[in-house]
Parts: structure tokens; C-alpha cells; sequence
């Protein structure tokens, strides 16, 4: 455990060990809640002005603690059951048949972002279907969503993004109570208006950004980094195609190997609470690492820096978080990236990365864990007359 520096000189304690980590995420002297428990945000140290103070004061899930977490919950966790999530198999399934043609139908030769061409669009397109994102509203979310996981972002940027954010839904809530549809969102709304008591206005706007933001750009780091984990692991790939391995094994592998989330928002010691030989203070900020929790050689071994599909403990990992905040989006994340890893590698057995893995160029952010863009050749590339080799580097082996 260290203590680190947020921008803008915020202090936390950031914990990395994977043991430590599971315990924390039960503790109950370990809040979500800022207005209650994090001396900094109470006493107006830390404010509104703090360029990430957006995963601080929105008041949704994930930032409640105790009965308020429950409340908040559970409206949403009915509708996200394992029945509804599987109903949504064959229509994954023909999402990514859709993106698959279309990448089939790009020129041949040239490199291709398939961050922006399939990690994106998929959860992109299962998440609009699910919550009735309407079409022309998809540019727009993207943007702010971008920069709402930006963690290299200056005051001014961040509360422009988070000003358009709330008129942004506010819209959306807007047109969704004049016309509901069978989505989320319109069920989310419906459960509000029934009982007006039960949840506020801002507690729905805000529980529906957590939900846009945190079922999407995570899914798209989970397939980024699964692809580019797989192009610079070939060996690992072949181990999938005869079959020693299943592709669920390889997406537990992949979310154990790069979080797509590396750290979670802030959270906040309600008593004094001792993690090894040092003691958080009552009121301290803590952040949790789901990225070093992974790849932590006590619990993983020496090899933790490796990727390996049948690794025994590939499915300890903390990537979905642990307790009472899980993922209420698990099982619909691991299932699109399953069907979309598999039907991809099926489609378009030769790809290579278009670049050498060191050269792919991370997220400006300590939250979202994934590439700029993920440049692939989808095909082999043809030989220039008269020059030998191919245009496409050489896979590197192994370690990253
Ligand atoms: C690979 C994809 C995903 C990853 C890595 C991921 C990761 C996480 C993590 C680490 C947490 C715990 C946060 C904490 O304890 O501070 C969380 C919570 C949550 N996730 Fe996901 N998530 C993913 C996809 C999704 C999807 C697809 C949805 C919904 C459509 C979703 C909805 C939620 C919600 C609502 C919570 C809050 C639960 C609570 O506070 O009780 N996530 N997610």
C-alpha cells in the first residue's frame, strides 16, 4: 500500500495487494460516500472544482454506503438478472455478425482501428438497444464519456463535459417520459414515477449515468485488451483454437491481466482502519487498484506478468469489484466479449497487429484501462514487388 497524489494534490491511500483488496471491498468501516465520510470533500478542502470531482459527487450506487446502497440498487439489479441478460444472447451474437461484415467489407490492406471499428461499436450498440439510446444521441455520449474517463483533464474541460452530461440526460429523461419504450431506461423512469418517494429525480439521472458510463467504456477496454493481449500472445491464441482453453477462460484471463477499469472511484474510511503495518485514518480517501490487484505475484506468482489462459488462478481477479458494489453488468460484459473474441478470431483467423505491442498507446486516465486505438492488419498484407517480408511487424513474444 502507498499513498499517492490525485491531481490537483489530492491525497489517498491507494492499496494494490489482492488479498488486501478483498478484504477491503467487504469491510463495512469502508464507506462510498464523500458527503458523509471523506474529510477533504466535508470540510470544502477538496470541491466542485476538482476536475475529477464528478466520480465524487454524482449520488448513484456506486457512491452510497449502507441502506442507501440497497435502495439504490435494487431497483436496477431486478431488471439485470441472469434470465434477462441471457435473452440477450442471439441478439449480441447478431450485433457482432453486423460489425464483422462490415470490417470484412473494408479495403484490403490497410490498417484498421478496431477499437474504433469493433470494441467501440459492440457495447456501443448493446448498450443503446438495452437502454433506447436513441441513434443521434451516440456521438454526443461518446464525447462526454471520453472525457468523463479522462483522468489528464483540466477544470475548465471537465466541467463543460459534466455540464452537457446533465443536460444531456436530462433530454434523454425528457423524451423518454413523453414516449417510454421496452428499455431500461424507460423501466428505470417508470419505477421512479410510481413511487415518487422511493428514489429522486437526481439519484435517477445519476444511477442512469453510471449505467451509461460504467457498462460501456469498460466493455470496450475488456475486448481492446483481450484482442491486443491475444495478437501479442500467438501462442496463447493457437491454445485457444485446438481447443485446450475456451474463450470464457481467455476474457477471466484478460480482465486478470489488464482491469479494464485499472482503479475504482474514491473510498473513504469510516473508522480508523489498519491494512499491514499502516494505519488509514478516520475520513481518509482510499483507492483500491483492480489493475495490481491482478497481477499481484503473491497471489498469481512470479509468472503474474504473464498472460496465460489456463492459468489456474485466472479467474481471481477483482476486475468486476468484490461485496456489495459487484458489477451488476458481469455476465453481460463477459458474455459480449465471448461472443465477440470468439466470432472475430473465427471471421479473421490471420490478423496482426499493424504496430509492435509497446508501441500501442494507452488511455490519458488511472480509471479506464485501455489502448488510444488498436491499429490491426486484418488479413495478411501483401508483399511489396521486389522486397522481402511482410508490412506487418513481427508479433513480440510474451511479457508486456
Ligand atoms: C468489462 C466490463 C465491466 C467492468 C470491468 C466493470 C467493472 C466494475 C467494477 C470494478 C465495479 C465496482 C465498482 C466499485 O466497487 O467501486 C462495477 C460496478 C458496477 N457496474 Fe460494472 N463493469 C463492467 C461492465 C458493466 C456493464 C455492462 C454494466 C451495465 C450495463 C455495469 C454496471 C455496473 C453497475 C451498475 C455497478 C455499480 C454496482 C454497485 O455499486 O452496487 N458494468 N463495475
Amino acid at each position: 500500500m502507498a499513498e499517492v497524489e490525485l491531481p490537483g494534490g489530492v491525497k489517498a491511500w491507494s492499496v494494490t495487494s489482492y488479498e488486501e483488496i478483498r478484504k477491503l471491498l467487504i469491510d463495512p468501516r469502508v464507506s462510498k460516500d464523500a458527503y458523509q465520510h471523506w474529510n477533504a470533500w466535508r470540510s470544502g478542502e477538496v470541491g466542485p472544482e476538482w476536475p475529477l470531482a464528478i466520480w465524487v459527487s454524482v449520488q448513484n450506487m456506486v457512491t452510497a454506503y449502507g441502506e442507501e446502497h440497497t435502495r439504490l440498487r435494487k431497483p436496477v439489479a431486478t431488471a439485470f438478472t441472469a434470465r434477462e441478460v441471457t435473452a440477450l444472447r442471439p441478439r449480441v451474437a447478431e450485433l457482432t455478425e453486423g460489425l464483422l461484415d462490415g470490417l470484412a467489407a473494408l479495403p484490403d490492406g490497410a490498417a484498421v482501428d478496431l477499437r474504433e471499428r469493433f470494441a467501440h461499436p459492440l457495447p456501443m450498440a448493446v448498450m443503446s438497444e438495452l437502454f433506447g439510446i436513441p441513434a443521434h444521441r451516440h456521438g454526443t455520449l461518446h464525447r462526454i464519456i471520453k472525457t468523463f474517463f479522462s483522468t489528464a483533464i483540466e477544470r475548465e474541460e471537465a466541467q463543460a463535459n459534466v455540464e452537457l452530461l446533465y443536460a444531456t440526460m436530462a433530454d434523454l429523461v425528457a423524451e423518454k417520459r413523453l414516449a417510454p419504450g421496452e428499455d431500461l431506461t424507460s423501466l428505470l423512469i417508470a419505477v421512479r414515477t410510481d413511487d415518487g418517494t422511493a428514489i429522486s429525480e437526481k439519484e435517477l439521472i445519476d444511477n442512469l449515468i453510471l449505467l451509461y458510463t460504467a457498462g460501456y467504456e469498460t466493455t470496450v477496454n475488456l475486448i481492446d485488451n483481450a484482442v491486443a493481449a491475444l495478437l501479442s500472445h500467438p501462442g496463447e491464441l493457437d491454445r485457444l483454437r485446438k481447443g485446450e482453453a475456451r474463450w470464457t477462460d481467455a476474457v477471466e484471463e484478460a480482465l486478470r491481466f489488464d482491469a479494464p477499469g485499472a482503479h475504482s472511484v474514491l473510498r473513504y474510511a469510516v473508522e480508523d482502519i489498519v491494512v499491514g503495518d499502516t494505519l488509514i485514518s478516520k475520513g481518509d480517501a482510499i483507492m483500491v487498484s483492480y489493475a495490481a490487484a491482478g497481477r499481484d505475484p503473491q497471489w498469481h506468482g512470479p509468472e503474474a506478468h504473464l498472460f496465460d489462459v489456463t492459468r489456474p488462478t485466472r479467474r481471481d481477479h477483482c476486475s468486476f469489484g468484490h461485496g456489495t458494489h459487484y458489477c451488476l453488468g458481469a455476465q453481460l460484459a463477459r458474455m459480449e466479449a465471448e461472443i465477440g473474441l470468439s466470432r472475430l478470431f473465427e471471421r479473421f483467423p490471420d490478423m496482426t497487429l499493424a504496430v509492435a505491442p509497446d508501441e500501442l498507446r494507452p488511455q490519458s486516465s488511472f480509471i479506464s484501462n485501455g489502448h488510444q486505438e488498436l491499429p490491426v492488419h486484418l488479413a495478411p498484407v501483401a508483399r511489396a514487388p521486389g522486397r522481402g517480408g511482410t508490412a506487418s511487424p513481427a508479433v513480440r513474444p510474451r511479457s508486456r
